[in-house]
C-alpha cells in the first residue's frame, strides 16, 4: 500500500556502542509527519536495534539477505533468521551490492522471491550509472532492472514491495538528482508498472528516491507527486538530520 516512507540505510557503519548511542538519539526525536520510519543497521546490531525500537514508531530493516533458507553459505543470512529477531523488511538490490558483490538481476529475482515467500516486505533498489545518464539511456537501464528482477511476479506481490530509485551517480557524492529529475524517473517507473499491471497496482506502490538526500533538499524532492519518500545513507547516521528528513513532508 502506498505510503510516505523514510528509511535510513546505515551501510557498514556503527559498532555496538555507536549503535546504542544512535538508537537513543533516535528515540529522543519527534516525528511530526505521517511518514513510515525505518532504519537499517548492520547485521551485528540488528537484534539490539530491533529490541531497542520495539515500542517506537521506527521499524528495523535488514540491508540484505540470501535467497536460501539455510545451508552452506558462509557469511550469509536467511529470511527466517531475520524474522526470528523481529525483522520483517529487507533492502535488496542496492547498487553497492550490485557493484561489489556482483549481484545480477537474476540473483536479485531469487532474493525477492525468497523474501516474499516468507512474507517479508522488500525495498528493491535500482538506478543508472552516470555514463548511462550521459548517454540518455537511464530509462532503458532502470526499466530493465525492474523488469528483469520483478516482472515475473503477480500483481499481488507488489503489496509487499517498496521501490527505491537511487541514481548511482548521486549516492554518497553530494550530487543529488534535481527534484525534476527524480520526478521524471519516478513517473517513468510508475508508468512502467502501470503498463504491466494496471494503474491500481502502480498507484499503490511507494517509490522512494535515494542519493544525497539531506535536510536542505528533502522537502522539495518529497513534494514531487511520484516521490513517496527517501532511502537515506549518510544523513541517517545523525538522528537530528535523519528526523529533519522524516519531517520534511
Ligand atoms: O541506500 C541509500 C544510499 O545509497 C544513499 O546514500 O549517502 O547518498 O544518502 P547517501
Amino acid at each position: 500500500m502506498r505510503k510516505n516512507i523514510v528509511a535510513g540505510n546505515w551501510k557498514m557503519n556503527n559498532d555496538l556502542a555507536q549503535t546504542e548511542s544512535l538508537l537513543n538519539d533516535l528515540k529522543n526525536q519527534e516525528a511530526t509527519s505521517n511518514a513510515e520510519i525505518m532504519v537499517a543497521p548492520t547485521y551485528t546490531n540488528l537484534y539490539q536495534a530491533s529490541q531497542a525500537l520495539k515500542e517506537s514508531k521506527i521499524e528495523v530493516v535488514a540491508q540484505n539477505m540470501h535467497f536460501a533458507e539455510n545451508g552452506a553459505y558462509t557469511g550469509e543470512i536467511s529470511a527466517s533468521m531475520l524474522q526470528s529477531i523481529g525483522v520483517k523488511t529487507v533492502i535488496l538490490g542496492h547498487s553497492e551490492r550490485r557493484e561489489y558483490f556482483n549481484e545480477t538481476d537474476e540473483l536479485l529475482a531469487k532474493k525477492v522471491d525468497a523474501a516474499l515467500a516468507k512474507g517479508m516486505r522488500v525495498i528493491f533498489c535500482f538506478g543508472e550509472e552516470l555514463a548511462d545518464r550521459k548517454a540518455g539511456n537511464e530509462e532503458t537501464v532502470v526499466g530493465n532492472q525492474i523488469k528483469n528482477a520483478l516482472f515475473h511476479l503477480g500483481a499481488a506481490a507488489f503489496q509487499n514491495i517498496v521501490l527505491a530509485y537511487e541514481p548511482v551517480w548521486a549516492i554518497g557524492t553530494g550530487e543529488t538528482a534535481s527534484p525534476e529529475q527524480a520526478q521524471d524517473m519516478h513517473a517513468f517507473i510508475r508508468k512502467t508498472l502501470a503498463d504491466k499491471y494496471g494503474n491500481d497496482v502502480a498507484d499503490g506502490v511507494s517509490i522512494l528516491y535515494g542519493g544525497s538526500v539531506k535536510p536542505a533538499n528533502a522537502e522539495e524532492i518529497f513534494s514531487k507527486p511520484d516521490v513517496d519518500g527517501g532511502l537515506i545513507g549518510g544523513a541517517s547516521l545523525k538522528a537530528e538530520d535523519f528526523f529533519a528528513i522524516v519531517n520534511a513532508f
